[in-house]
C-alpha cells in the first residue's frame, strides 16, 4: 500500500516536496490544499490530483502523512491537528513559532504511534554528510566559523513579519544552531550582537558561542546582503587542518600540512539533492514505512528553537547566557 501523503501549503517548498516525493514510487500524493485556490488547484492539476481550500477538508481524504509547508505561524496548530487523528507529519522547519508551542508538539510528538518530523534538510544535504564522514574519521574542530549572508529577507514577503515567521532566528538560523550542535559540540554559552537596520524585525547577527569540550565559534548572519552565490558558508578549524563548506556545492578539506588539499563538487547535482530534500524525504518514507521513529527528533529541533531564543536574550541583555541541557537523544 503507497503511502497516502496530503500537502498542505503549495508555495514554494509545497511544490518541492511534492516534485520530490511524486517521484517515490512509495508515495501517493492523495492532495493538495492551500487556501489560495490558484496556487492549490495548479499544484493539484501538475500531480493529477484533488486540491482541498483547509486542511481539515485534506485529512478527510485520508492521510497516512502529512507534509506541512506552510507560513511558519500554522505549523505547530497544523501538526498537533495531524497528530490528534492519527496521521504522521513531515514539518517544514521551525516547527512553532514560541517555545511554548513547540514543548507542546514535543509532549505529542513523544506519545506512542505519533510520527513526527522537522524538515532540518542541512543533516541529508551531501556536503554536511562529507563532513559528518571527516569528523567520524577523526577531524576535530577547535573554531567553527558560520556565514549566512542573503539577499533578501522580503521574499517571501511573510518572512520578515514576525508575527508569522517567528523572526530571522528562527526563520533562517534554526538550521545553523542544529548544524553547530550537530557538526561540533552542545553550546555551553552564547554572546549576541545584533540590529536591525532595513527591515522591522532584527536581522543583522553576530553571535559567538562556546562548546562543550573546549571549541569556539561564531555565526555571522544578515538578509541584506548581495545575491551573490554561495550565500552561506561554515568553515571549521582543527589542528592545523581545515574543512571547508561552501553553499550546498562544495567541501574542501586540508587534512595538513603538506598533505594534499581533497575537494568534494556536489554542484552537478540537483537543487533538490543538493539540498538534501531527496534523501531526506526518502528517509522519512522509510522510517514512517517500517513504523520506526524519524530520522531527526522533535527534542533536536525543538533544542534549535530554544538557541535562538537564548540567542535573542544574550542580545537584549548584552550579556553572555548559558542554554540549558541539550537532549539527550
Ligand atoms: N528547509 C528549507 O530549505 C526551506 C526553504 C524555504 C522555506 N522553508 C520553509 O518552508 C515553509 C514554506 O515556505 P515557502 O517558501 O514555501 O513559502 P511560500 O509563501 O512560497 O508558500 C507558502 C504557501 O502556504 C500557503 N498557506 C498560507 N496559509 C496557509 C494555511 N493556513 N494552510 C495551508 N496553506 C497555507 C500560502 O498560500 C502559500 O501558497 C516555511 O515554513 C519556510 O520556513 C524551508
Amino acid at each position: 500500500m503507497p503511502l497516502r501523503t496530503g500537502i498542505l501549503g503549495a508555495g514554494h517548498m509545497g511544490r518541492t516536496h511534492a516534485g520530490v516525493l511524486a517521484r517515490d514510487r512509495r508515495v501517493l500524493i492523495a492532495g493538495v490544499a492551500d487556501p489560495e485556490p490558484g496556487r492549490a488547484q495548479q499544484l493539484a492539476a501538475d500531480l493529477g490530483v484533488p486540491s482541498y481550500r483547509d486542511l481539515d477538508a485534506l485529512l478527510r481524504a485520508g492521510l497516512d502523512l502529512l507534509v506541512i509547508a506552510t507560513p511558519n505561524r500554522h505549523h505547530s496548530e497544523a501538526a498537533l491537528a495531524a497528530l490528534e487523528r492519527g496521521v504522521g507529519v513531515l514539518c517544514e522547519k521551525p516547527m512553532a513559532i514560541n517555545l511554548p508551542d513547540a514543548r507542546r508538539l514535543c509532549e505529542a510528538a513523544a506519545r506512542p504511534g505519533a510520527f513526527y518530523v522537522v524538515a532540518h534538510n542541512r543533516r541529508h544535504a551531501p556536503v554536511y554528510r562529507r563532513v559528518q564522514a571527516l569528523l567520524r574519521e577523526g577531524f576535530r574542530p577547535l573554531l567553527a566559523s558560520f556565514k549566512m549572508h542573503e539577499g533578501d529577507f522580503r521574499t517571501p514577503p511573510w518572512v520578515s513579519d514576525r508575527t508569522v515567521s517567528g523572526g530571522f532566528l528562527y526563520e533562517n538560523l534554526v538550521h545553523f544552531f542544529d548544524l553547530m550542535e550537530w557538526l561540533v559540540a552542545p553550546i555551553s554559552e552564547v554572546f549576541c550582537l545584533a540590529r536591525g537596520p532595513l527591515y522591522p524585525d532584527l536581522n543583522d547577527f553576530v553571535i559567538a558561542v562556546a562548546f562543550e569540550g573546549g571549541a569556539i565559534g561564531a555565526l555571522t548572519a544578515t538578509g541584506h546582503a548581495s545575491w551573490v552565490h554561495p550565500a552561506e558558508r561554515t568553515e571549521l578549524v582543527g589542528d592545523h587542518a581545515l574543512v571547508v563548506v561552501e553553499g550546498l556545492d562544495r567541501v574542501l578539506h586540508s587534512p595538513g600540512e603538506g598533505e594534499k588539499v581533497r575537494i568534494e563538487e556536489c554542484g552537478g547535482l540537483s537543487r533538490e539533492e543538493r539540498w538534501g530534500y531527496v534523501e531526506q524525504d526518502a528517509e522519512v518514507v522509510e522510517a514512517y514505512l517500517a513504523d520506526r521513529r524519524p530520522c531527526f527528533s522533535a527534542a533536536r529541533a525543538l533544542r534549535s528553537l530554544e538557541i535562538a531564543e537564548t540567542c535573542a536574550q544574550a542580545a537584549r541583555e548584552a550579556r553572555p547566557v548559558r542554554p540549558g541541557p541539550p537532549p539527550t537523544d
